[in-house]
């Protein structure tokens, strides 16, 4: 049987990293084959376009280009690859977050991302995404603890706002993908929400 496609989104500081490992021990606890990876990145070649991406100066359309140049890699050497012998596939950001930062944060043609979107995924979605939600304001102060920022973790309050607002977009358009998480409880409790929703669907 295929294995499931799970995605985690939300602006920088919402703390969905240490969620992604847990989940993969406890899945694999429960005998499951994980593969955790991330985007942009999750093959050598998206990894090098994704230090492009996070480190370089560019436009937004090139932004959006290199990311799924990444993604159309990743997806066809590594996930479809993995899901195919069976393995769940545990993706930090998808294409969520292009329409996020690139769409709402950077203001890019939501058209145009939706054309990309339909030529490198030929109709691969998630089978889930956990949108780790906080206010921009939130997230802001989590942020300040983060050592070297990148060219996003950067931005101001405002940036990181219109990227929440993308992801709500985004949400609205495909809630039966989408499981809303408030990022803003504490981590203990934020797991808790994870894993019910996990567990809620009827795949185990
Ligand atoms: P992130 O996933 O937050 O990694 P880290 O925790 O190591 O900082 O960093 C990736 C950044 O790339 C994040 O700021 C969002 C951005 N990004 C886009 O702008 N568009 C995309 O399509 C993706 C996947 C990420």
């Amino acid at each position: 049987m295929s294995g499931r496609f799970i995605t985690f989104e939300g602006i920088d500081g919402a703390g969905k990293s240490s969620h992604i490992e847990a989940l993969a021990l406890w899945l694999r606890a429960r005998g499951q084959r994980v593969v955790v990876t991330r985007e942009p990145g999750g093959t050598e070649l998206a990894e090098a376009l994704r230090e492009l991406v996070l480190h370089r100066s560019m436009d937004a359309m090139t932004e959006a280009l290199l990311v799924f140049a990444a993604r159309r890699d990743h997806l066809r050497t590594r996930i479809e690859p993995a899901l195919a012998e069976g393995s769940h596939v545990l993706c930090d950001r998808f294409t969520d977050a292009t329409f996020a930062y690139q769409g709402g944060g950077r203001g890019f043609d939501a058209e145009v991302l939706q054309t990309l979107e339909g030529w490198v995924q030929q109709g691969r979605q998630p089978d889930l995404t956990l949108w780790f939600d906080l206010p921009a304001s939130l997230a802001a102060q989590r942020r300040q603890a983060v050592r070297r920022p990148d060219r996003f973790e950067a931005e101001d309050e405002a940036f990181f706002a219109r990227v929440r607002a993308g992801y709500a977009a985004r949400a609205a358009a495909d809630p039966g993908r989408f499981s809303v998480l408030d990022a803003a409880q504490p981590l203990d409790a934020v797991w808790q929400q994870v894993q019910a929703t996990v567990e809620a669907r009827p795949w185990w």
